[in-house]
């Protein structure tokens, strides 16, 4: 990502979010070169990454489809321009106005976590005289190599229908007039990098496909979800993640039957890399122990290293002064409201513009306003020449 001139940032207000929209359209065409080699593969963007409008105008002309998990998200990409026939619809509990908006813009598909679901799906559909597309959302018991928080697919997470109850509620579903059964749906969980995770859902894939197979159930849609992660460490050298490795893992792992088309449902992978939380340094203060460079940005800017201890990488934009050890801290009244502890900066001083870098997915999307804060505002590099 490009940061070098820091003049375009002038007389904004910090922090705020900037997302360089090159990196973020190189991404897209990597996603879409790599797609093409695999006929009926078909990439929906999970929005709960990044719902910034600018951004999702972006990923629409490159012509991906879209993951929703609530009414607000389906609502918000459609002020984006994307058409509902693109829009698939998670979620574990989805409250009735949100299935009638899902069944009134005629959505590509409901995946489906319960029995409860399929019933109140069916009986809105029946009442608005339409038939609504379902796939079934299976927990795998897959395990991923990544934080606990952020695993999804065993069998103790609240995700998705039992492999047991896979064929019961396919045959309810069959029994019912205003549903229609499309495929299964998975999602073993996020910021994933090791691709043998992705073959171990294949394989169970495989497996429950030859099932259904030989009780005669015919599956149109096989839809993979999410996961692949980014490189947090070296973020410039890799802006772009390995899809080539991604796309090519599931094409060889995963059996398909004729006229299958597998879905995607990519966030993090997508807009990670083209977002920084840039922040600007309040004071820096000598403890006993630390030297703390306090900035304006908090953890309800960016709290992923408070949720998850995760390590955005953070640069000064400002200095390129002999480098000093600091903590990052921010100025809310927590003490998990800390960006990095013991890392090196280009020494610092009041004033100077900071960036954290990989923050363009669950960055702005998850800020809040405790303690009365603003919400950072985001800006793309179209807008800031
Ligand atoms: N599909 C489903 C059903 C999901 O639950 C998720 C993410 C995705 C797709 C997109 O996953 P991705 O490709 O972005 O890994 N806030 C956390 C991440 C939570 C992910 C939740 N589900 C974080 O900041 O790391």
């Amino acid at each position: 990502m490009n940061l070098t001139n820091t003049n375009r940032f002038q007389g904004i207000r910090t922090p705020f979010y900037y997302y360089d929209t090159d990196v973020l359209r190189q991404t897209l065409n990597v996603i879409n070169e790599e797609t093409k080699k695999y006929p009926g593969y078909f990439v929906h963007y999970a929005v709960k990454a990044n719902a910034n409008i600018k951004v999702l105008k972006v990923i629409n002309e490159a012509g991906l489809g879209i993951d929703c998990v609530s009414g607000g998200e389906i609502e918000q990409v459609q002020k984006a321009g994307f058409p509902a026939n693109k829009i698939v619809f998670a979620g574990v509990g989805k409250s009735d106005w949100e299935i009638e908006l899902g069944i009134d813009n005629d959505i590509f598909c409901f995946n489906v976590e319960s029995i409860p679901e399929l019933e109140i799906i069916n009986e809105i559909a029946e009442q608005k005289g339409k038939i609504a597309n379902v796939c079934f959302r299976i927990n795998p018991n897959v395990g991923a190599h990544t934080h606990a928080n952020i695993t999804t697919g065993l069998a103790e997470n609240k995700f998705g229908i039992a492999m047991e109850d896979m064929e019961k509620i396919i045959d309810l579903a069959s029994q019912m007039k205003n549903v229609n059964f499309k495929g299964l749906h998975f999602h073993i969980g996020s910021q994933i990098l090791e691709m043998d995770d992705f073959v171990a859902l294949a394989n169970r894939i495989n497996e429950l496909q030859d099932k259904l197979e030989s009780n005669g159930i015919k599956v149109e849609i096989i839809n993979v979800g999410g996961g692949l992660g980014i490189d947090y460490v070296n973020p410039q050298e890799n802006p772009i993640p390995n899809f080539k490795d991604y796309f090519e893992t599931y094409n060889k792992n995963l059996k398909l039957r004729p006229g299958q088309t597998v879905h995607f449902e990519l966030g993090r992978a997508i807009v990670g890399q083209c977002g920084a939380l840039i922040t600007r340094v309040n004071f820096v203060k000598q403890g006993s122990v630390k030297q703390f460079a306090i900035v304006d940005a908090g953890m309800t800017d960016l709290i992923r290293p408070a949720l998850y201890d995760a390590h955005h990488k953070i640069i000064n934009l400002t200095s390129q002064a002999t480098e000093e050890v600091y903590d990052v801290v921010g100025p809310i009244c927590e003490s998990s409201d800390v960006f990095d502890k013991d890392i090196k900066l280009n020494q610092v001083k009041r004033g100077d513009l900071i960036a954290m870098l990989s923050a363009g997915a669950y960055g702005e999307i998850m800020a809040s306003s405790y303690n009365c804060r603003k919400l950072p505002v985001g800006y793309t590099s179209d807008e800031l020449k």
